[in-house]
């Protein structure tokens, strides 16, 4: 299957389990659940569903033992989506080429659907089957700790903290591994994880996403530069204005093409332990992800 195809196979799949897992639109409080549904049916790339999915099949279990964790994680990015665009924050207007879900709904329910869909992602990931090696307390643990202050939600504050200022390279790296990797990574090893995967393909796939989750921010970073909203869907140029730290700001848009670059080789070069035939759809998100055009 060639990559937009298994792309967008995925989307349709992860989808229809959260149109079933998400409170309906007619259900109280209205107003919250039809906010809550805006973001995350506004389209979107799944690739954190992908990349779980993908993971469990490389270990050899079928997807859908990991389709609750890919909803749970997509549920949570979306909120972490909402909560990015506020004023307070990134203040956008745009995003998955639609007003963003505080510009429609106001900021109070804006910040209370990104609450919501944060808890609902931990009852999807309570959910998930358990095997002969992980139960939903491992579960639980890995997502909370990728999740919280130690990496997201950290991530999310150096990085407020990081506009205006300029940023050593090392600082940068922390900044983006915990905002973007942290949660690339526990998508690859929650799918594992669901499969009951061994400690050598964890580590594996640990050290795949830990790669490809900087390179996907990197390229993030120069995308808000190259790209247009009508392409990206979301505003660009705005990381300029604001003097964000990213990558094209601390060591240059050639630096940064290359560093991605390198993270995607050294990604391809984690998965060895898998053979060529599990491995096959996560190398060819790899590659897809380095080119990406949104
Ligand atoms: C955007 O993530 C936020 C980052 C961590 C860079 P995506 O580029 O995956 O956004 P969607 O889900 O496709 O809208
Ligand atoms: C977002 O990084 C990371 C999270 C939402 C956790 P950005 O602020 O660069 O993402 P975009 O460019 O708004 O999608
Ligand atoms: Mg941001
Ligand atoms: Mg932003
Ligand atoms: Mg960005």
């Amino acid at each position: 299957m060639d990559i937009k195809t298994l792309i967008k196979e995925t989307a349709a799949k992860v989808e229809a389990r959260l149109n079933e897992l998400l409170p309906a639109e007619d259900v109280q409080p209205c107003t919250l659940h039809k906010a809550m549904r805006y973001s995350i049916f506004a389209g979107g790339k799944r690739i954190r569903p992908l990349l779980c999915l993908e993971a469990a099949k490389a270990c050899g279990a079928s997807d859908d033992v990991a389709l609750n964790a890919a909803c749970a994680l997509e549920t949570l990015h979306t909120y972490t989506l909402i909560h990015d665009d506020l004023p307070c924050m990134d203040d956008d207007d745009l995003r998955r080429g639609r007003p963003t879900n505080h510009k429609v709904f106001g900021e109070g329910v804006a910040v209370l659907a990104g609450d919501a869909l944060l808890t609902e992602a931990f009852a999807m990931l309570a959910s998930v089957p358990e095997n002969d090696r992980y139960n939903v307390r491992d579960y639980v643990a890995e997502f909370a700790y990728q999740t919280g202050s130690l990496n997201l939600v950290g991530g999310q504050v150096l990085d407020l903290e990081g506009e205006g200022r300029q940023l050593t390279a090392e600082e940068l790296r922390t900044i983006h591994n915990g905002k973007t990797t942290a949660l690339i990574t526990t998508s690859l090893r929650l799918g594992g994880m669901a499969a009951g995967c061994t400690q050598e393909q964890l580590d594996a796939l640990t050290a795949y996403g830990k790669c490809l989750g900087l390179a996907f921010q990197i390229i993030d970073d120069i995308l808000d530069i190259t790209s247009t909203p009508e392409v990206l869907g979301k505003s660009i140029g705005k990381d300029a204005q604001v003097q964000k730290a990213t990558y094209p700001a601390v060591v240059g848009i050639n630096e940064a093409r290359e560093e991605a670059r390198e993270l995607t080789a050294s990604a391809r070069a984690a998965l060895d332990v898998f053979s060529d035939k599990r491995r096959e759809n996560l190398l060819a998100i790899n590659d897809y992800l380095l080119k990406r055009d949104y």
